[in-house]
């Protein structure tokens, strides 16, 4: 009967992954004879050959592979296992994989940076990203949480509304513009429009209500440098009021009176209906919609 240890799959996903047994050795801190010993087990246990050895290179054979797949699956389980395990007897101190529209970073790093001072220990990782971008990490299941706009209706999603995000037209303090008691899109369509790259929330959302076509304008894939951009007088920006609350108080840029802006949307937070939330994903979770309002911006 086959019959194979952990050590020994430890020992020879390292040595396949890394291409000998000294390298292996050093990673899984152990000595170079003692992982040859686990290679060896494994293979008298199996009753085949694993690898092959040509010159200094290692590769594995046709079982080899087979048994290599079985390793780095059973590894990666028995790793995420004890991720969990290690969450649920200490959930304060859990690992936190976050997607940001890049629109929603400037708040959500601020709920953050509140939050960790309550759970101290746990660490996070933001991905801050387009709504294209998003999309596809909802439908690969890679973050434990995304912050997004309108939550797509094709990949089965918990979603929920937590805060209102409100998308304004910007320009310069001295732009003609803002000498009019109403501009119309048609004004709008005479200016130079600064707009964020095909793929963003935020682009798609203009696009649609306002029937521009930004195709000939200017493409920008941040919302700090449109801000930038229009602050340098270079033209009519399209951005959440998020990202320019400062700029606006301080009378930077200001805000164009025009008719459908603002547009407002919701800022919602989502996983995959399959997921399986950690304690700490669900604590956070919990905060955001704890420490925002549905109906306000701010
Ligand atoms: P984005 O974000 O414009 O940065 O893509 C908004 C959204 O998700 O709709």
């Amino acid at each position: 009967m086959i019959n194979y240890t952990l050590k020994q799959l430890y020992s020879f996903e390292s040595v396949i992954r890394l291409g000998g047994f000294t390298t292996a050795s050093k990673e899984l801190h152990i000595t170079q004879p003692a992982v040859y010993m686990q290679v060896q087990q494994l293979q008298e246990s199996i009753g085949a050959k694993l690898f092959d050895i040509n010159g200094k290179k290692i590769s594995p054979t046709f079982v080899g592979k087979k048994i290599y797949k079985t390793a780095i699956e059973t590894i990666n389980t028995l790793e995420t296992s004890k991720l969990e395990i290690n969450e649920i007897l200490n959930p304060d101190s859990g690992h936190l994989q976050i997607a940001v529209a890049t629109t929603a970073n400037s708040f959500i790093s601020a709920l953050l940076s509140k939050f960790k001072k309550e759970f101290p220990k746990m660490t996070f990782y933001i991905d801050v990203t387009n709504r294209h971008a998003l999309l596809d990490n909802l439908k690969n299941n890679n973050a434990d949480l995304v912050i997004m706009g309108e939550p797509p209706k094709d990949i089965p999603l918990i979603s929920q509304a937590f805060m209102k995000n409100p998308l304004i037209a910007i320009a310069h303090p001295q732009n003609n513009l803002l000498n009019k008691k109403k501009v119309t899109i048609k004004d709008l369509s005479q200016e130079t429009l600064l707009t964020r790259e095909v793929g963003s929330g935020t682009r798609i959302t203009i696009e649609r209500f306002t029937g521009l076509n930004f195709n000939s304008d200017i493409q920008i894939n941040s919302n700090e440098a449109i801000v930038e951009a229009v602050q340098a007088g270079l033209g009519v920006g399209f951005v959440s009021m998020h990202s320019v609350s400062l700029q606006l108080k301080n009378k930077i840029i200001k805000e164009l009176n025009v008719d459908p802006f603002p547009i407002i949307r919701q800022w919602h937070i989502v996983h995959h209906a399959d997921a399986e939330l950690s304690p700490i994903a669900r604590r956070f979770k919990q905060y955001v919609i704890d420490n925002t309002k549905v109906g306000e911006y701010l």
